[in-house]
């Protein structure tokens, strides 16, 4: 349902002053025509029950970005299967009196790599750097996408054995396993990777892994960062170097943007316009 000129749109967190999606959104809603509206709303911890109230009659929608993601989840009244496979909500939608709880950053993710780089996971291997909710929402994405079998690969192992016994559970034809970042079951997983995906927060500020062992990975194997600043990670310089095919972070993040969007509109935005909008804005 196209937004109507009073609609208005948000993105909320804490801290909120760094987000980015104002810069998108508004680009891609001045491109569709509708009122360009999209704020930074910043929301605390405790007061995320009062916002849903007090802007229960104001806003057709809004984002969610760090830290509430998932102590939102509970507090909407319903929220989509995959949003709670992933733990987490990104999109909000006001429809019917209701809030209705979407994640789009494991669709976003996908449809990156589909669109940017013309990969398909299904069948596929895959290895995910990191343990946390970035890489909850990418594993379920690719699960639900079909790939055969995915590898979490976390600095500290526990928390890689957590989720993926978690991930297992609801996601039954895909083989997940885990490992820690260097030994025998994390080279042997590189070396079976047609995917290899960073999701720690290595690369931000430019830090890198060290001794990450790149002669295991398979020569074959797409790299692929949701850091995306700066765009080329010190982890994909390494890719490219040892001439691996790179996807860049901000694919991601576009993407994900445009499926709220759509969510809230129900009108498909210009993803390149959107990603100039952003890149524009890195650059400064
Ligand atoms: P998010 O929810 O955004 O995915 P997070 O929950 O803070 O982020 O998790 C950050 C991830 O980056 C974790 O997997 C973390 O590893 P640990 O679980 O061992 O802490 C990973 N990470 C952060 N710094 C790292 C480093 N220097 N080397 C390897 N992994 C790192």
């Amino acid at each position: 349902m196209p937004v109507k000129p009073s609609n208005k749109l948000a993105v909320i967190g804490d801290p909120v002053a760094h987000s980015l999606s104002p810069v998108m959104q508004n680009a891609a809603l001045n491109d569709l025509g509708l009122p360009a509206n999209f704020k930074k709303v910043h929301v605390l911890k405790g007061e995320l029950k009062n916002f849903l109230q007090a802007k229960a009659g104001e806003l057709r929608g809004f984002n969610i970005t760090l830290p509430h993601k998932e102590n939102m989840l509970p507090l909407l009244d319903y929220v989509v299967p995959q949003a709670k496979l992933i733990g987490a909500v990104n999109t909000v939608l006001r429809h019917d009196r209701k809030w209705i709880g979407f994640n789009t950053d494991g669709a976003g993710y996908l449809a990156a790599l589909q669109e940017d780089k013309n990969f398909n996971p299904h069948g596929l291997q895959i290895v995910i750097l990191g343990a946390g909710g970035a890489c909850r929402a990418i594993a379920v994405a690719l699960g639900l996408a079909g790939a055969r079998r995915i590898v979490i690969a976390n600095r500290t192992q526990v928390r890689a054995k957590t989720l993926c016994f978690k991930l297992k559970k609801s996601l039954k034809k895909v083989q997940f396993s885990y490992s820690g970042l260097s030994g025998i079951a994390f080279e042997r997983a590189l070396s079976n990777a047609d995917l290899l995906i960073n999701t720690t927060s290595v690369g931000l500020e430019k830090s890198s892994f060290t001794d990450f062992p790149w002669q295991h990975l398979n020569s074959e194997a797409l790299v692929s960062d949701i850091v995306y600043n700066p765009i080329i990670t010190p982890f994909l310089k390494e890719a490219r170097i040892r001439r691996h095919a790179i996807h860049t972070g901000e694919g991601m993040l576009v993407h994900q943007g445009a499926l709220s969007l759509e969510i809230w509109t129900g009108l498909k935005p210009n993803i390149e316009l959107m990603r100039k909008a952003l890149l524009r804005k890195l650059k400064k």
